[in-house]
Formats: C-alpha cells, sequence, structure tokens
C-alpha cells in the first residue's frame, strides 16, 4: 500500500478541534487494580500534547476480551496524572451529551470499546456513530495496530486521520530493526514456537546470530533426540531440523531445571531427567549471550528468556542489564518482556521499548499492518 502516513505534527491546529484518540490502554488488570502502568505511561504523551494545544480529546480503547471489562479502572489511574472525564459509553446519547459540553483542552475517556460488537466486527453503522463525534482521528494504538476493527481500520474512512506520537515512535524504531545496523542479534524467546517459528525463518536470514531461549529452545533439543522431561513443547510437531544445522542459530549451553520436588540446578540440556523440568537458560549461557551482545551494533527481543510465572526471572534481567550496562542500541517488545523490564527499573534505559506484543511480531514478518494501510489509505 503506497501513501505516506500522517503525524500528529501535520495537523495545522488543534485548537478546538475535536479529536478521536484511538489509544491503547488494554493493560493487566487484577481484582481492580492496574498490574503494570507502561502502555498507560506511554500513552500520556499524546494525550497531554492535545490537551496543551487546546484540543477536545475524546479517548477510545478497549481493553481485554471479554465485553463485560471497563476502563474505569484504568480512567481511575490516569486521572491521578491529569484531569479528564470518563463516560460510561461508546456511542449514545450520554458520549454526545459529553462530548457537546466539552471545552478546549478538555479530556474524556469512553468506556471499553469491545463492549460494542461493532468494534471488533468493523461494522460501518457503528464506525459512522463513533466518527460522527469528532472532526479529526488519530491512531496512538500501535499495539492493536495488527487488528482489522472499526476503531482502527474503520474510522480513517471517515476522519482526517493522522499517527499520534507513541505510534509514530514504535512505527519509526520497529522499521529499523526489519533492516538493522550489523552485527545484529535477535533474541527470542516466550513460548508457542510455531507462531515464532515464522520470525526465525525471515530473520535467520537478516540478522548475524537469532538466540532462541524460554519454552522455544525445548522443541529444538526434542528436535535433536534430547530428553526434555516435563518441561514446555509445542502441541503439534514442529519442523525445525534445517535450523538445527544452522550455524546462525544459537542456543543455550546449559538450563535451570527443576525437579518434582521443585529444587532447582543447572546442567547441560542434553542432561535433562524425565522428572525435570526446563526452567531458564543456565550461567555458561548467559556469558556467550553477554559476548555475543557486547559484538553486536543492534540487538531485538522479543518474549522472556525464563518462566517468569514460576518465579524464573533471572536470565530476562540479566540480559536486559547487559544491553543497558553496555548502551547498546535494542528494541524490546513484548508484554511480558517489556513488564518485566519495566518491574526491573529499568524500562527507560533501553533505546526504545515496544509497547506491542502480536502487532510487533506481525509488523516485522510483514512489514505493514492493517491500522498502518488505512492511515495511510486516508491521506489520498
Ligand atoms: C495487545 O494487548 O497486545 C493488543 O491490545 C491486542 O489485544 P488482542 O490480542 O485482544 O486483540
Amino acid at each position: 500500500m503506497s501513501g505516506k502516513i500522517k503525524y500528529i505534527k501535520d495537523i495545522p491546529d488543534l485548537e478546538g478541534k475535536r479529536v478521536l484518540l484511538r489509544a491503547s490502554l488494554n493493560v493487566p488488570i487484577k481484582d481492580g487494580m492496574l498490574v503494570d502502568d507502561f502502555r498507560i505511561l506511554r500513552a500520556l504523551e499524546t494525550i497531554e500534547f492535545l490537551k496543551e494545544k487546546g484540543a477536545r480529546t475524546i479517548i477510545i480503547s478497549h481493553i481485554g476480551r471479554d465485553p463485560k471489562e471497563t476502563l474505569r479502572s484504568v480512567y481511575n489511574h490516569i486521572s491521578k496524572k491529569i484531569e479528564l472525564d470518563f463516560v460510561e459509553e461508546v456511542i449514545g446519547d450520554e458520549v454526545e451529551k459529553s462530548v457537546s459540553k466539552m471545552k478546549n483542552g478538555d479530556v474524556i475517556l469512553l468506556e471499553n470499546l469491545r463492549s460494542n460488537i461493532g468494534e471488533t466486527t468493523n461494522d460501518i453503522q457503528f464506525t459512522a456513530k463513533l466518527a460522527s463525534n469528532a472532526d479529526l482521528y488519530i491512531n496512538d494504538a500501535f499495539a492493536v495496530a495488527h487488528r482489522a476493527h472499526s476503531s482502527l481500520v474503520g474510522i480513517p474512512r471517515f476522519l482526517p486521520s493522522y499517527a499520534g506520537l507513541l505510534f509514530e515512535y514504535e512505527y519509526k524504531n520497529l522499521s529499523r530493526a526489519i533492516s538493522p545496523t550489523q552485527p545484529a542479534l535477535f533474541i527470542l524467546g516466550g513460548a508457542k514456537f510455531s507462531t515464532k517459528q515464522p520470525l526465525v525463518e525471515k530473520f535467520v536470514e537478516i540478522y548475524d546470530h537469532v538466540f532462541i531461549g524460554g519454552a522455544l529452545v525445548n522443541d529444538f533439543y526434542k528436535a535433536r533426540g534430547w530428553e526434555v522431561g516435563r518441561s514446555k513443547t509445542s502441541e503439534f510437531p514442529v519442523k525445525l531440523e534445517h535450523l538445527l544445522e544452522n550455524p546462525k542459530i544459537v542456543l543455550p549451553i546449559d538450563v535451570t531445571v527443576i525437579s518434582l520436588s521443585g529444587k532447582s540446578s543447572n546442567k547441560k540440556p542434553n542432561e535433562v531427567k524425565p522428572d525435570e523440568m526446563i526452567v531458564d537458560s543456565g550461567p555458561e549461557t548467559l556469558k556467550n549471550l553477554e559476548t555475543l551482545i557486547k559484538k553486536s551494533s543492534f540487538v531485538l527481543w522479543n518474549g522472556p528468556l525464563g518462566d517468569y510465572k514460576m518465579g524464573f526471572r533471572g536470565s530476562t534481567e540479566r540480559v536486559a542489564n547487559i544491553i543497558n550496562d553496555n548502551n547498546v542500541p535494542a528494541v524490546v517488545g513484548g508484554g511480558d518482556t517489556v513488564a518485566l523490564i519495566h518491574a526491573a527499573g529499568l524500562v527507560d534505559s533501553f533505546v526504545f521499548s515496544s509497547t506491542a506484543g502480536g502487532a510487533m511480531l506481525e509488523f516485522l514478518l510483514t512489514g505493514t499492518l492493517p491500522a498502518i494501510e488505512a492511515l495511510q489509505a486516508s491521506t489520498k
């Protein structure tokens, strides 16, 4: 798709304009409390920019996948940082009334977009109604740009459309990762090798080294015919024999395992016993990884390296520190990885931490996303 994206800076005058701002406020919530506010902190820049310019900002976002989920806790959290109102509807009388009362610089947050089925089905009537409250549209939700939903691909057909500050930042930085400065290292962790395999196949051609960690590596050990005990592996058989022979692929040379009694120890990956479970990379692997990171001019990292849900955060935090201490230009993404790094107080040190998970993977793979194409088409 040709056509250039227009950015928020391209809008000549925002004063008094009703701006529909698609933000990505889909944050983890437990018992009504926010578990991590990284996405909210990142979303604030555009909101504050619009407020300063005197726009009337109508924030729209989804939260979770259950249409009954509410953005109220998110509202409570944001309202500690900026003044705004919450409207418990997405379209309808209440929204219209609230918008008509807005003054320059005011901000309102509407309820969870997915509470209306029209959002995910990209229903044209729903989209028209949503758009009717605004003069302009700004998409700042890169993290959900891979979904062809009304608020992402429908609205740009109705309103002059622009990318917000966070969207621009994500788009430009992730584009760098597609053609990195050499030598480049791709670190891939997490689980579900089948979803990440296309990325490995693509990036092994572009990057100098691809390190495979997390539960992904267990499939490689299995393919070598090694015992992986109770470790997590792909549900369905994966074909990766050709990758085993590729010298660019780097696997952990030692692993942390836990026994049935929960006792942890480090060992070679070909020494795992049937009752053991691989939960993290070992110290020798981290030493190798440190050498590799120091030699790299660019690092792309997606996915935690250990089973953080079981408390194994060691190698993920260590790698974050190595990148940070050596000032290696890096792009880090994936909700869990960034949340772990955020919790360790390191997020601001990174050259770039993406708020995106699935969208980041899809963008790296294809170089575009439905919401990017919608913004490009809108400029025509
Ligand atoms: C995300 O949280 O990564 C995005 O908002 C996408 O959410 P979804 O997978 O529920 O569409």
